[in-house]
């Protein structure tokens, strides 16, 4: 219900400064130090006017300079209406968590909603408001830089993702907790899909699979009752996001009644005219409004045009008011009418942002994000041990990862630096032994020298964090040669070889898990990643992430994903010497590590799949449980993993859904009975028609470590 204020205020606002309420504009146009208002209002066509009525402004981070620019706003603003502070605090403010990617590898939700819970907190007391998380992009392309940002490939752990961190962001009720944010989904809809995995790139989809898979993860945001939502910069059926009536004003707002903010993402209204569907500034804004979208940003079609399109009867002032009253309503739901500086208070922020509690709770999920992807009898270390630490990441601060704007390098832990505090320095040698895409003849001598005394060499290797990330994309996504080439010649010393990657995205291991003992995934571990590294080697923790993105074998595999068809010729096996059937002549069909895998330090055994039943009506439901025994010599956590099969349906179906998972902590030796619960409703699909039901008939049950190496056990629907 609108509150009389603010139908006051829409009341009194002219067109002008309605239109201008729906901009919003960098840091750049407000920073100077002293709150005046300066920036480059000319290279977008605005004035004084503009910037001192524009509704909410992003990218800046400073408590002071948050309060200074508030306070100079409002002096300035007719109404008193406040100024949104908005951020891109993807994971983490200045404790920087690991990348979403790792984070998902972790399969951990309440950690991962405490991560977001201390990203709101050190980002509220900063002054910021919004933050343009949670990005919930479904991701099958590896070459696209922003997989980094994404959970996965998969929709239903994408959707409970994205549900953590909405509930961590914003917590119960945003009026009273001034310890949270808004959250904003993104990038609404389907931006994992450009085409050829470069970034911007074409999206074309079918309406079907848009919603079996795409839209998830963005539903269950709002589910969580996420505030705003991104538009995508793709198109989607060959209109532009955010000019897509289609899908943000019938489905959005129609189907899924969303009325919260709908905020364009970096420029993307005025794309329209490079994407061929505006002839000029004019006729973006026009298709922006009426589609739905409430916020530009960064672009000025609304604030040149607005004004005009409503005097000439072209746009119904109503769908001004609307997006006005919907900005203002988020306004005064974070009490920024009451307090216009809400959190921002730079002493307590001195306190709160980077404390010890958050760089535990940081470590801690960076242990759990790692996936141990190799180990033939290396690690974990032994403390006594000789070891070399060798690569362009032995001594490096950048593990946080793109999107870490808010972090520093400097304060990151370094990986030799934390292994040299967990065992004893002398005992531990660095050498950078390459750069990243490049090695000299001296760096491979001194790698040599450092290797010479060691009982084990540590190579830590991976992609700078500026090759993944927005405008990212990569047509090669195997380690830079130069890291190769010092892998080889690591390799010619004879001694066992562990890898630590440092990546942002799935990579071709070809040349380097074929090469050595042990592979560690570290992705870009965050802040304290160094020292969750350390202690996954050395074995304080024993590694428990697994894959949420499938590895491919080789770039020429893409895309590949577990959830994919069978085809009317499925290869019957690897080693088939059948012609006529979907596979490659040079690669197998296979991804070279599958989605849901990661080995431990233990070993765990899987037996005897039970379920309750053969046959299950809509109004039953199946008990699915399996024995696991920890089969080795550590404790150990496993990550259990459901998936069904769907034999017949209305359509094809997936050879396998993931449906169900379950966190296990066993001891040597200890077994447990893991038991799920199937109902009807976990079998429902899109059909042709876009109907979303389940169908009688037979359904096969998988139940094991990863979405290859599963027991399996069948049951009917019957309906
Ligand atoms: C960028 C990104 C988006 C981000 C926005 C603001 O282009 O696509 O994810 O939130 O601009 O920085």
């Amino acid at each position: 219900m609108t509150s009389q204020r603010i139908i006051q205020l829409v009341k009194e606002m002219t067109l002008e400064e309605k239109a201008a309420q729906l901009l919003q504009l960098a840091a750049t146009f407000y920073e100077d130090g002293d709150g005046q208002i300066t920036g480059p209002m000319e290279s977008l066509g605005i004035g004084e006017m503009e910037v001192n009525n524009a509704g909410s402004v992003l990218g800046i981070s400073e408590p002071e300079k948050i309060i200074q620019i508030q306070q100079a706003y409002l002096a300035k603003n007719r109404h008193g209406i406040p100024l949104l502070f908005m951020a891109d605090i993807i994971h983490g403010f200045k404790t920087i968590f690991p990348i979403p990617l790792a984070m998902g590898s972790s399969w951990d939700l309440e950690l991962a909603e405490r991560s977001a819970e201390v990203a709101a907190k050190e980002t509220a007391v900063s002054g910021v408001h919004v933050t343009f998380a949670p990005m919930a992009d479904l991701v099958r392309d590896p070459r696209w830089g922003r997989v980094m940002e994404s959970t996965g490939e998969d929709p239903y752990l994408n959707a409970l993702f994205a549900g953590a961190m909405v509930r961590g962001f914003q917590g119960e009720d945003l009026t009273h907790e001034i310890e949270r944010v808004a959250a904003c989904v993104k990038h609404f809809a389907a931006y994992g899909l450009a085409e050829g995995g470069r970034d911007y790139n074409t999206v074309d989809l079918s309406e079907r699979s848009l919603r079996e898979y795409y839209l998830p993860a963005y539903k269950a945001a709002l589910e969580e009752g996420c505030e705003m939502v991104m538009t995508s910069f793709n198109t989607i059926d060959s209109i532009p996001a955010s000019g897509n009536r289609k899908l943000m004003r019938d489905l959005l707002r129609g189907e899924w009644g969303f009325d919260g903010v709908l905020i364009s993402d970096w420029a993307a209204i005025g794309e329209m005219i490079p994407h061929g569907v505006a002839e000029d500034e004019r006729e973006a804004a026009l298709k922006a409004i009426t589609a739905g979208v409430d916020i530009e940003m960064m672009t000025p079609t609304y604030v040149h045009h607005i004004p005009q399109l409503v005097s000439e009867g072209r746009v119904d002032e109503a769908l001004v008011d609307e997006a006005v009253t919907r900005i203002l309503e988020l306004k005064e739901k974070l009490g920024l009418f009451d307090n216009p500086l809400r959190g921002a208070d730079p002493e307590a922020a001195r306190e709160v942002v980077y404390c010890d509690e958050h760089r535990r709770i940081a470590q801690e999920l960076a242990a759990k994000s790692c996936v141990l992807l190799k180990n033939e009898g290396v690690l974990p270390l032994r403390r006594e041990q000789k070891v070399a630490v060798i690569g362009p990441f032995a001594q490096s601060g950048d593990i946080l990862g793109s999107w870490s704007w808010a972090g520093s390098q400097e304060t990151a832990l370094q990986l030799g630096a934390a292994m040299q505090k967990l065992a004893s320095s002398d005992l531990i040698t660095l050498a950078e032994g390459s750069d990243i895409i490049s090695v000299s003849k001296q760096q491979l001598q001194q790698a040599e020298a450092a290797a010479q005394e060691a009982d084990v060499i540590v190579l830590a290797l991976g992609e700078a964090s500026e090759m993944s990330g927005e405008a990212s994309s990569r047509s090669n996504i195997q380690l830079p040669e130069a890291q190769l080439e010092l892998i080889q010649a690591m390799k010619r010393l004879g001694k066992p070889i562990a890898v630590v990657l440092f990546n942002g995205r799935p990579l071709d291991l070809h040349g380097v898990i074929d090469q050595v003992d042990a592979v560690l995934e570290a992705w870009f571990p965050g802040s304290e990643g160094g020292a969750a590294v350390a202690d996954l080697l050395y074995g304080v923790v024993n590694p428990s992430g697994k894959l949420t993105m499938s590895f491919p074998y080789t770039v020429g595999q893409i895309p590949v994903y577990y959830n994919h068809y069978n085809t009317g010729r499925p290869k019957p096996a690897e080693d088939t010497d059948e012609q006529y059937v979907s596979k490659y002549l040079d690669i197998p069909n296979a991804p070279l590590l599958p989605f849901g895998y990661g080995l431990s330090y233990t070993t765990f055994e899987y037996s005897s799949l039970e379920l309750s039943s053969e046959v299950m009506t809509p109004e039953e439901t199946i008990k699915v449980s399996v024995q696991i025994r920890n089969t080795g010599k550590v404790k150990g956590i496993e990550t259990v993993q459901l998936y069904v099969r769907d034999i017949s349906g209305e359509v094809v179906r997936p050879m396998r859904e993931l449906k169900g998972f379950r966190k296990v902590e066993l001891a040597p030796g200890e077994a447990a009975r893991v038991v799920f619960e199937l109902g009807e409703e976990q079998l429902r699909y899109y059909h042709s028609d876009l109907s979303f039901t389940s169908d009688a008939g037979k359904f096969e049950v998988f139940v094991g470590p990863n979405s290859r190496d599963t027991l399996q056990v069948g049951f009917r629907l019957n309906k």
